[in-house]
């Protein structure tokens, strides 16, 4: 699934897979995000916000609803639907 993601002013496309944690896919892609508890979902230093998209969070479906965004964990989050946006703040960055 293409995903649109958006840190650090820039902007990129971005292939997930179904079920992928979204931190993974992220790091996978070089965007250095930050994972201080390396995944456990107890730090939040990977949160990002999400938008436009279904996302799998504990083993649910969960449809954002349409003009709003989540902030969620990045490493507990997967993409569910093709076409979301994600925004990675500044503070979700490393350096
Ligand atoms: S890496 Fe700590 S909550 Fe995601």
């Amino acid at each position: 699934m293409r995903i649109r993601v958006v840190f650090g002013g820039s902007e990129r496309r971005l292939d997930v897979e179904e079920g992928e944690p979204l931190a993974l896919a992220l790091r996978g892609a070089g965007i250095p995000l930050r994972m201080e508890c390396g995944g456990t979902g107890a730090c939040r230093t990977c949160s990002v916000r999400i938008g436009g998209a279904s996302i799998l969070y504990q083993g649910a479906v969960l449809r954002i609803p349409e003009g709003d965004t989540w902030s969620v964990c990045s490493c507990q989050t997967a993409v569910a639907e093709e076409g979301g946006t994600v925004e990675v703040p500044a503070t979700s960055l490393s350096e």
